[in-house]
């Protein structure tokens, strides 16, 4: 099964539509000159949701090759829900992607696995393709091992869910903005767990089918070591997507290594 890595920048809060507007045009003006072939290696960025309509217009307008999603969205299509913002919204603005679970909402907004399965439910009856956050914490990590907690946080997704496109970002919270990414070997081990999970719940086509990323203090120097896993098929990206030459860089792995 071929499946087209992706690149996904994560900017969290960070970058108003200002400079998002900036950003994208300089980031595609980037690969544009360094012949990036968008078809061999997607890239998408995530920008707050105040950003999102400036993005969706520069792309659009410009026909530029980078797609965009967004950070999290409503399990609710609408109604009573302040501060939220629905996946209908999301999908009238062309976003393909859309966050979900990211380890922040979990711990900041205390998004339990039940709440991360209905938004990826949301997400995937609204037509956009969710991103769906697993991963342990460090004290986790040493209590119950490698390959436990991400694999159960997806099960409970998988048991909710039909079978329908998403991709999975393994995020180890210990290495998010830690600048201690996991190994090539952890993310490897973690992604094939989380493959044989998939394959468990919703077969072996759709396990062959579903990206599996890995997150946590990717930069351009790590980023070929979890390229060349048969497991890990591209990256989410945290602080270095903030900086255009660098997240270029990453989304350019192939050129490092001759990958
Ligand atoms: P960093 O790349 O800053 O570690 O963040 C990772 C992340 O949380 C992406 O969602």
């Amino acid at each position: 099964m071929n499946r087209t890595p992706l690149i996904a920048g994560n900017w969290k809060m960070n970058l108003d539509h200002l400079q998002a507007i900036a950003t994208v045009q300089k980031l595609a003006w980037t690969l544009k000159d360094a012949r990036h072939d968008h078809d061999d290696v997607e890239v998408a960025v995530f920008p707050p949701f105040t950003d999102l309509r400036s993005v969706q217009t520069l792309i659009s307008a410009d026909k530029l090759p980078i797609r965009f999603g967004a950070q999290d969205l409503s399990q609710y299509d609408s109604g009573a829900h302040t501060g939220d913002v629905s996946g209908a919204f999301l999908a009238a603005l062309d976003a393909q992607y859309v966050i979900v679970g990211h380890s922040e909402r979990r711990t900041m907004h205390g998004e339990t696995d039940e709440v991360v399965a209905a938004k990826t439910a949301a997400a995937v009856k609204h037509g956009l393709v969710p991103v769906v956050c697993v991963g342990e914490t460090g004290e986790q990590r040493e209590e119950r091992g490698a390959g436990v907690v991400a694999v159960e946080q997806l099960q409970v997704v998988l048991d909710a869910v039909q079978p329908a496109e998403i991709v999975v970002a393994y995020e180890p919270v210990w290495a998010i903005g830690s600048g201690q990414a996991a190994t090539a070997d952890q993310a490897q081990e973690e992604c094939a767990a989380i493959r044989r999970g998939i394959a468990a719940a919703w077969g072996e086509e759709a396990a062959a089918a579903t990206r599996v990323l890995y997150g946590g203090s990717v930069k351009s120097g790590n980023i070929a070591g979890f390229l060349r896993e048969p497991d890990v098929d591209g990256a989410l990206v945290g602080g270095a997507s903030l900086d255009v030459q660098e997240f270029a860089a990453i989304a350019r792995f192939r050129q490092h290594v001759g990958l």
